[in-house]
């Protein structure tokens, strides 16, 4: 009999209303079944939001350094259970265990950086132009606030968004991805063990569309935070439309590595690999695009090649293993139709390419490394978000050559160049179309204490990360104390 999991609802973990579940499985193993995960509904959602609502109207009046402290435990019993949610984490969505340690370190790091702003989330006072009048701007919760993740990052975006909701002074429904509902069962399970009243924190398992839409499109609902497709992005911001939710959008990207012919190749290379091929090419930061000085193109990806060639695919688990599977069965057919769409482009396949089955583990989603070169701009392996092991490698002829096939895109997230020359760096640092550069460091990598998110279509605006984040989850109240004890009538007893 394997495992089943349960929502968790109002400080219980409750079956869902309808009884089905869906299956969580080993995509280094297909057959390896993990557990059984409630397939909710609407109704479950209806009564996730009523606890949520509830508890709102106490947690909202708990002191923020007070909410802080319950973060720092949060982060404390992180810490203590990392290994653990690390090797569970691999063994549901694949990436290797050095990354998933990675990734749970992601969200100590947010447990801290809250427990922290408990005590700043800083307001402002400015002048009053009248007279025995005060003047400030407070910043309030907002409310019920929806989350909904994605796969790739299952502890470090699921916290990135809960941890400075829940610091705010909010409420949240969480509905993580079907690909990874254990790490996100664990996350829960060690929320409320940090101290959290009952109904603060709410997990619904369950599809996109049905306990996803249920979300967005709840009267009850205040606010939408949401990182996944472009096309998911879309549907959710007009869903959420009909209620006026603010929502934050986190969604694709097509980053590129620029590598200029004064680079560290040596070092350029290393950042290529692992901003290409790291999480296995799925990260929203990852390398999907390389592009290549003239004068260094051929030296460049004969060296690129030849260490790809030598990555070794298996299980995340084993130390052997450079490379994991990909998620899942659908996402590896998308991977291998960009390999059909690069080559029948007229790309030069120059590396992987391939579906495998890794070290003798049958059944697992494995794809290799894929390199194209010889890919133009108007190519679509040139402008699509591919979500896997696959990079596309373009030549320039110059910083702006290059700068300007970097912005080729319609997406903005993040990017890089390598060189050595710092008049070029702060020159694409000024013309990068990219909410995140890096200068002489892979695309992937960003820190959890700086603003995270992207212009054009990857995003609507907002950031997360950092102090950034607490702007989308909370409200600006701003507050005036007359204290003339008479009628003081702004803009016209003054003037
Ligand atoms: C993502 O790919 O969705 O910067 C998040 C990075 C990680 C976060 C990635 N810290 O690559």
């Amino acid at each position: 009999m394997s495992q089943s999991f349960k929502n968790f609802i109002n400080g219980k973990w409750v079956e869902s209303k309808s009884g089905q579940t869906f299956e969580n499985r080993n995509p280094a193993n297909w057959n390896e079944l993990i557990g059984l995960f409630p397939k909710s509904s609407k109704e479950d959602v209806d009564d996730a939001v009523k606890a949520a609502r509830k508890a709102f109207e106490k947690w909202r009046l708990v002191p923020a350094p007070a909410r802080g402290d319950v973060m720092r435990k949060l982060g404390d019993l992180l810490v203590k259970r990392k290994e653990e949610i690390a090797r569970a984490m691999t063994r549901e969505m694949g990436k290797v265990l050095a990354e998933t340690r990675g990734d749970v370190q992601e969200g100590i790091d947010t447990a801290y950086y809250a427990a922290g702003e408990g005590r700043r989330l800083f307001g402002k006072t400015v002048p009053s132009e009248l007279p025995n009048k005060f003047a400030m701007a407070i910043r309030v919760p907002i409310g019920v606030a929806g989350i909904i993740t994605p796969w790739n990052f299952p502890m470090a975006i699921p916290t990135w968004k809960m941890f400075p909701a829940i610091l705010s002074g909010n409420t949240v429904i969480f509905k993580p991805a079907q690909d990874t509902p254990n790490t996100a069962r664990m996350l829960v399970e060690t929320m409320a063990e940090s101290g959290l009243p009952d109904g603060v924190v709410n997990i619904v398992f369950g599809t996109g569309g049905e306990v996803g839409r249920a979300i967005v499109t709840h009267p009850d609902v205040d606010l939408i935070s949401f990182t996944g497709s472009t096309l998911v992005g879309k549907q959710i911001s007009k869903d959420a439309s009909d209620t006026l939710k603010r929502v934050s959008l986190e969604l694709g990207g097509k980053n590129a590595q620029i590598v200029m012919d004064d680079a560290d190749l040596d070092l350029a290379l290393e950042g290529v690999l692992w901003g290409a091929f790291g999480t296995t090419g799925q990260r929203c930061t990852a390398t999907s695009r390389l592009i290549l000085h003239d004068k260094v193109y051929d030296k460049f990806l004969s060296m690129l090649v030849d260490r790809t060639k030598k990555l070794r695919l298996g299980d995340g688990l084993l130390a052997t293993t450079d490379v994991g599977p990909v998620v899942n069965e659908a996402q590896r057919k998308n991977v291998q139709q960009y390999v059909e769409i690069g080559k029948s482009e007229g790309a030069t396949l120059v590396a992987g390419g391939n579906i495998v089955s890794a070290n003798g583990t049958l059944g697992g989603w494995f794809h290799e490394p894929t390199i194209f070169a010889d890919v133009t701009p108007e190519m679509r392996v040139a402008k699509e978000e591919i979500f896997g092991p696959v990079l596309s490698v373009l030549r320039a002829t110059s910083l702006e050559d290059a700068v300007t096939k970097l912005n080729n895109t319609v997406y903005g997230l993040s990017s890089s160049v390598y060189t050595r020359d710092v008049n070029k760096a702060f020159e694409a640092i000024r013309d990068i179309q990219a909410g995140i550069t890096y200068i002489n460091a892979a695309t992937i990598g960003a820190e959890a204490h700086l603003p995270f998110g992207g212009v054009k279509q990857t995003g609507n605006g907002h950031r997360e990360g950092g102090w950034t984040v607490y702007d989308f989850f909370t409200e600006w109240k701003a507050v005036y104390v007359d204290y003339s004890g008479k009628l003081q009538r702004a803009q016209i007893d003054n003037y």
